[in-house]
């Protein structure tokens, strides 16, 4: 899909989209509220008076929804489900034609998975697929430590990641005292806050902003990041989740070819390991993201050249089981093959 010149400049700002539809089936629930603390975004909010969740929007957003269906996996009652797919219809961030499609649980052997459940398919699964398809995104955490030998358990997984010309540019930064943890999520959070406070709103100049920014820089301006920002913001500026541990995954920056591939590929080495052992993980992109711009982070942490912040994994024991299959959207793939 090209994009003409002009369709840079149209509608990023809260583009014309459709959204997720939020299902809940009252009579199932356990009321313990864990959809809405798990989920990413301020999508999920609890009706104190019904004791249920409910699904609202961010000024402009009609559903503040990223489909990453945490909220599912986390539910001991099965109440919930998010049904459809996120998909922008007009302008910078339309979606490609070949995006288009419902959301669907893992398919391993084609189309008729369709008629099993992830139980059965589970069966047929190597061990290694099923935390492929298993793990999720984990926010809550128990107020436990992570033993320093789990920690080197995952982190020597890392170390045996591929990279170009097996030059291992990353470094990692493990940070298990909960006072910088909690003093570089204030830190961010700042940040964070007044892009949020730019983005939110319908007014004119926010969207013309808004849409310059994105135009010059996409990836940077996205409705989804910004739901996320406020949830943030919910959560008394907890960026990383109260984590007992917070590793950030640093990349060499004179590293070979791309090494912010290669840091990526050993953190989710990492993340793949810590899963199999039963810990939890969320990748976490707002510290690196907001980094150069909150130098007092940079020095807290003691990020010096040749170094940069690539993103950050939050570590710990899961408050509840909430590794589990979901529905996901498509991914396009063509295949070119010998006639
Ligand atoms: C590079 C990267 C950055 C991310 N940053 C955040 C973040 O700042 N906050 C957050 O709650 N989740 C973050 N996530 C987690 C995604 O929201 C999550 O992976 C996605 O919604 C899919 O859900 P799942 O991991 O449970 O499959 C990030 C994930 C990646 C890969």
């Amino acid at each position: 899909m090209k994009q003409s010149f002009f369709e840079k400049f149209s509608k990023a700002h809260l583009p014309p989209t459709r959204f997720t539809r939020f299902e809940y089936e009252p009579e199932k629930c356990t009321h313990c509220k864990a959809c809405v603390d798990t989920c990413p975004t301020s999508c999920l909010q609890w009706d104190e008076e019904k004791k249920e969740p409910y699904a609202t929007g961010l000024d402009g957003m009609e559903i503040a929804c990223i489909a990453c269906n945490n909220c599912e996996a986390v539910c001991p009652g099965n109440c919930i489900r998010m049904r459809g797919e996120y998909r922008v219809l007009e302008g910078r961030y339309k979606t490609p034609e070949d995006k288009y499609g419902e959301m669907t649980p893992p398919r391993p052997f084609g189309e008729s998975d369709a008629d099993r459940d992830y139980e059965a398919i589970a069966r047929d699964l190597t061990e290694t697929e099923k935390v492929l398809y298993e793990r999720r995104s984990i926010r809550l955490y128990k107020n436990k430590p992570v033993p320093r030998e789990m920690l080197n358990r995952i982190i020597e997984a890392a170390r045996f990641a591929p990279s170009a010309g097996n030059g291992q540019p990353e470094k990692f930064l493990v940070v298990t005292d909960p006072e910088i943890n909690k003093e570089v999520d204030r830190l961010c959070a700042k940040v964070l806050t007044m892009i949020k406070k730019l983005y939110v709103g319908k007014s004119r100049w926010r969207k013309m902003i808004v849409t310059l920014l994105s135009a010059i820089s996409a990836n940077k301006w996205d409705q989804r990041p910004i739901a996320a920002m406020e949830k943030v913001n919910q959560n008394n500026d907890s960026i990383t989740f109260g984590a007992p541990a917070v590793i950030h995954v640093l990349k060499d920056t004179r590293g070979i070819s791309n090494p912010e591939i290669c840091s990526a590929l050993a953190a989710h080495n990492m993340v793949m390991a810590a899963h199999s052992l039963g810990l939890g993980t969320c990748y976490v992109g707002f510290i690196a993201s907001t980094v150069p711009y909150a130098p007092k982070v940079k020095k807290l942490l003691g990020i010096k050249y040749p170094y940069e912040i690539v993103t950050t994994i939050c570590v710990g024991y899961p408050k509840m089981k909430y590794d589990n299959p979901i529905a996901r959207g498509r991914i396009p793939v063509e295949w070119i093959e010998e006639k």
